[in-house]
């Protein structure tokens, strides 16, 4: 098999001494690989489920799917935000086949075994021809072994022996509290964009943490930024990249954009100044001038490995990249938004999100695009089998500041893979 005859060592060349780092494209194509992943990273990672805000309300409830299994984040009566399996205890049918919905149970649609929203069997049919052994409260809900929280964040690991949440997301927390510092509360805002791409996982990953890409494959957005009166903003402003540890990674640019609770921009209009100068005094009182220039004035790209991307640029994206087979994978996105502000500020967050992130935008589907055309080019992966990944990897050797065109967040990514899929030994490759 070609990961035995690879494995996952061979398959990311690291040598900071020469100064070169380069990933084998049978990482990329190979569906061994791809078996391999499910088991040693989607297996053993905390995966991202949803966010609390997506539940507001008691019985409030939305089906996801995580490492291939269907999942509900479902809000008890109780208040409390639970993770479970959609699968009926009786016989595997799913419990819960519409995407959101609030409810006080569920019945099973195939022979009507009902839950209450905290788990619990509550009825059955024919309950009394079960044997005085049925013991109903043996049949709750299951639920993922492991499930946690981080800042309205919440995630489900499938490794019960798994380290938590928070020393699992180590460094990465700094970075996802910038983003949830920006106010009181932060919310998803209702709706979903979903969009399905032929390329591998990793690189659309890869992509989303990519600061080297963005002028030359966005040209059409700058050119169109140009044409309005944002037409000042310079995107490349000093730039940072970081590995956060355990595959997290992050870049970070000074570039204002559009963000609402970031620099005011003559685009805003008048009607919105007062409330954008107004959220960044607060953020000053609050926290300080200088971690207020960073909540509002810088912009970050953060990876939460594996597959979860936090881009809070244009619009905040919050997308999740999961993988169906070596080759297709499935991106969904929210957007997250501060609660409670101004329609006027909701709506140009929103125009200015979907014009750059959406799927019909003006960069998403450049990256698409790009992501399909480099897998089309992996069918020259015998003769050209190398994808270098050196950008900046001198001053990774050597000491130097890095920039957000630099990859060292892409080798973080790329390191912590093969780590995990070396983990499983010898005979996996
Ligand atoms: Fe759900 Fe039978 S499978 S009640
Ligand atoms: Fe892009």
């Amino acid at each position: 098999p070609t990961t035995a005859r690879t494995g996952p060592a061979a398959m990311v060349d690291d040598r900071p001494g020469e100064g070169f780092f380069r990933v084998n494209r049978t990482a990329l194509v190979d569906e061994e690989v791809f078996a391999e992943e499910r088991k040693a990273i989607f297996d053993k990672c905390w995966l991202y489920v949803g966010h609390t805000s997506e539940v507001p309300g008691p019985g409030d409830f939305r089906a996801r799917t995580v490492a291939g299994r269907p999942v509900v984040l479902w809000r008890g009566s109780d208040g409390r935000v639970r993770v479970f399996l959609n699968a009926c205890r009786h016989r595997g049918a799913q419990l819960c086949r519409v995407p959101e919905g609030t409810a006080r149970g569920m019945s099973c649609f195939y022979h009507a075994w009902t839950y209450s929203n905290d788990g619990r069997l509550t009825a059955l049919p024919d309950a009394d021809g079960y044997g005085p052994g049925f013991d109903r409260d043996r049949f709750s809900l299951n639920r993922p072994p492991l499930v946690d929280e981080y800042r309205g964040f919440v995630f489900c690991c499938f490794d019960p022996e798994a380290t938590g949440l928070p020393e699992y997301l180590g460094g990465a927390r700094e970075y996802l509290d910038l983003v949830a510092d920006q106010s009181d509360e932060m919310e998803v805002v209702e709706g979903l964009h979903e969009y399905s791409m032929e390329a591998n996982w990793k690189l659309f990953v890869e992509n989303s943490l990519d600061g080297y890409h963005l002028i030359p494959l966005h040209r059409t957005y700058f050119d169109y930024l140009k044409s309005t009166e944002d037409s000042y903003l310079d995107p490349r402003k000093p730039t940072d990249a970081r590995d956060l540890g355990n595959g997290h990674a992050v870049i970070t640019v000074e570039g204002p954009w559009a963000r609402p609770v970031a620099r005011w921009t003559p685009s805003m209009g008048e009607e919105n100044r007062e409330y954008i100068e107004g959220r960044r005094a607060e953020l000053e009182r609050r926290y300080g001038a200088e971690r207020a220039r960073r909540i509002s004035m810088t912009d970050r790209n953060l990876l939460i490995f594996p597959n979860l991307i936090i881009n809070d640029i244009m619009g905040i994206a919050v997308r999740t990249i999961t993988p169906v087979s070596a080759g297709r994978t499935v991106v969904s996105q929210w957007t997250l938004a501060t609660k409670g502000e101004p329609e006027s500020v909701r709506a140009r967050r929103l125009d200015s999100y979907v014009t750059f992130q959406g799927p019909g935008g003006l960069a998403t589907p450049d990256d698409m695009e790009a992501c399909e055309s480099c897998q089309e080019g992996f069918a020259t992966a015998a003769e050209s089998p190398w994808s270098d990944i050196s950008r900046g990897i001198h001053k990774e050797a050597g000491g130097g500041p890095f920039t957000a065109a630099d990859e060292i967040q892409q080798r973080a990514f790329w390191r912590h893979w093969r780590d995990l899929l070396a983990a499983r030994g010898p005979e996996h490759g």
